[in-house]
C-alpha cells in the first residue's frame, strides 16, 4: 500500500509493504519515482513553479524509463501477461501526455503546477502500480521467487 504521510503532508506518499513487489530492483525503482514525486509536490506546495516544472519532468522521465525496465524483468522472468502490463504502460504513457496538455506544462510557466496536476500525478502512479504491478507480484509469489 502507498500511504500518505499524515504527519508531513496530505499528499507525500511513501511505498510500504502491500505494494512491494517483490523484486528489489523494481521496488528500488518505484522508491525512487515516489522520492521524485514527492520533490515536485513540495517545490509546487512551496509556490516554486519552475523547480516544480523541472521535477516534474524528472518524475516523468524516471517513470518512462522504469516502464521499460519492468518490462525487461518480466520478459526475462516469463511474465505471461507481460503483453497485456506493457498495454498499460503505454495507457500510462499516454496519460503523461494527456496531463502535460491539459496543464499545459509544455508553455509557459505559471500557476499551472496546482493541486490538482499533483493529485492527477498521484492517481497516474498508484494505477501504475495498483492495477498492474500487483499481478506481477502474484506471479512472483507462485513462483515462490526469492533474492
Ligand atoms: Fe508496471
Ligand atoms: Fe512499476
Amino acid at each position: 500500500m502507498v500511504d500518505q504521510h499524515e504527519e508531513q503532508s496530505r499528499n507525500r506518499l511513501k511505498l510500504s509493504a502491500g505494494f512491494e513487489i517483490g523484486h528489489a530492483a523494481i521496488d528500488k525503482e518505484h522508491e525512487a519515482i515516489i522520492v521524485e514525486l514527492n520533490k515536485c509536490i513540495d517545490a509546487q506546495e512551496a509556490g516554486n513553479s519552475i523547480a516544480s516544472l523541472k521535477q516534474f519532468y524528472v518524475f516523468k522521465d524516471l517513470l518512462i524509463t522504469h516502464f521499460s525496465s519492468e518490462e525487461e524483468v518480466m520478459k526475462a522472468m516469463g511474465y505471461h501477461l507481460l503483453e497485456e502490463l506493457s498495454t498499460q504502460h503505454v495507457k500510462a504513457a499516454e496519460n503523461i501526455f494527456e496531463i502535460i496538455e491539459k496543464y499545459k506544462l509544455n508553455d509557459e510557466v505559471n500557476d499551472v503546477l496546482n493541486t490538482d496536476l499533483m493529485t492527477d500525478l498521484i492517481e497516474l502512479f498508484l494505477r501504475h502500480l495498483a492495477a498492474d504491478d500487483t499481478s506481477f507480484k502474484g506471479y512472483l509469489q507462485e513462483l515462490k521467487y526469492q533474492e
